[in-house]
């Protein structure tokens, strides 16, 4: 387990996630550079922290392969989270997702094999695809899509990242991580990409009708950002974690209708729920996932503890963070 001061390079760190890491990297006495070219993060994120004497922010792009060489300079750990995200943003510029998800990764990973440099590569649930499973392990096959329908693209994109972090680990030991984040929901998470949660509880605080799609029978489990970041940094300065893959999140499923009236009750909403049709958000041939539960054995075992908040203290965080901002 490697501890001490370090230097750490969150890239994504004005993100959902990211920012949420960096501050918990900075109350641990890390020093922190964030680079992040705020596509889909915001400055506000870093609010609580902009004035961290421990901090640097650089805004601008991991395809920018110079700066990517400059702001590895000197860090011990990196926790690459900057990608292209969401099912939707991903289909709707399938190029912008090549660029930002696969080509940077390549060159972070040389960078870290020449430097000695540890790292932690955010991936996703999406790589299992439409694996039929009633829950997931990490060796799972993958069961994607036909490249024709561009929704599988995100999943794609990071099943190469995790192949070339693979490799890279075989052939040069970096000492890197591999995490597969599983609905990870909590404050500063934003809806306009599609996450359901945030979308839920701004429509409910607003008494606006839901929308649930197709027959709302499917299937997730939802993480509080606060564990997961905990499970990362775990895992990242743990040596016998290096050179693995582990699924992160909840393992406490819920169907999306239960989620729409449970986000109604507990915001005391006059909203109705209503079922559409996927179609009309995503176009005729999307294809979603009817069930995504994740085996927490392999992340229990080698932390001794997996993410333990409840569906409603998430809830309850997040609808507290959105009245807060009325
Ligand atoms: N939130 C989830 O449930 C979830 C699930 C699975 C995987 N993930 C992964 O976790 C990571 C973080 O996701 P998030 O939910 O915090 O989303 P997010 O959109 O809030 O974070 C991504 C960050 O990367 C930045 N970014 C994007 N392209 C960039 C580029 N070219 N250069 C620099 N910065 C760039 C964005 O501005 C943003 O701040 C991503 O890699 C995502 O694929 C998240």
């Amino acid at each position: 387990m490697t501890t001490g001061s370090q230097h750490c390079l969150v890239t994504g760190g004005a993100g959902f996630i990211g920012s949420h890491l960096t501050e918990q990297l900075l109350d641990a006495g890390h020093a922190v550079t964030v680079i992040d070219d705020l596509s889909t993060g915001r400055e506000e994120n870093l609010s609580a922290v902009r004035d961290h004497e421990k901090l640097t922010f650089r805004k601008g792009s991991i395809t920018d392969p110079v700066l990517l060489t400059e702001v590895m300079r000197g860090v011990d750990t990196v926790y690459h989270l900057a990608a292209a995200v969401g099912v939707k943003l991903v289909a709707d510029d399938p190029v912008r997702t090549i660029e930002t998800n696969i080509y940077p990764t390549e060159t972070l990973l040389r960078h870290a094999a020449q430097q000695n440099i540890r790292v932690f590569l955010a991936s996703t649930s999406e790589v299992y695809g439409k694996n039929p499973k009633e829950q997931w392990t990490e060796e799972e096959d993958l069961v994607l899509g036909p490249t024709s329908k561009p929704r599988w693209a995100y999943g794609c994109s990071k099943a190469i990242d995790e192949f070339l972090a693979l490799a890279y680990h075989r052939k040069y030991e970096i000492p890197v991580v591999i995490g597969r984040f599983f609905n990870v929901v909590g404050p500063r998470q934003v809806g306009h990409y599609g996450m359901v949660i945030p979308r839920f509880v701004d429509r409910a605080l607003a008494n606006e009708p839901l929308t649930v799609f197709d027959d709302g029978q499917q299937v997730r489990c939802f993480a509080h950002v606060d564990d997961v970041v905990n499970a990362v940094v775990k895992l990242t300065n743990d040596d016998s974690a290096a050179g693995q893959v582990f699924n992160i999140g909840s393992d406490f499923p819920v169907t999306i209708k239960s989620l729409a009236e449970q986000v109604v009750a507990l915001t005391e909403s006059s909203s109705e729920i209503q079922l559409e049709p996927y179609h009309t958000e995503y176009g005729s041939d999307f294809e979603d996932v009817r069930r995504r539960v994740p085996d927490l054995t392999k992340l229990q075992a080698q932390l001794g503890e997996k993410p333990t908040r409840t569906l409603e203290q998430i809830l309850r965080d997040v609808i507290a963070e959105k009245r807060g901002q009325c």
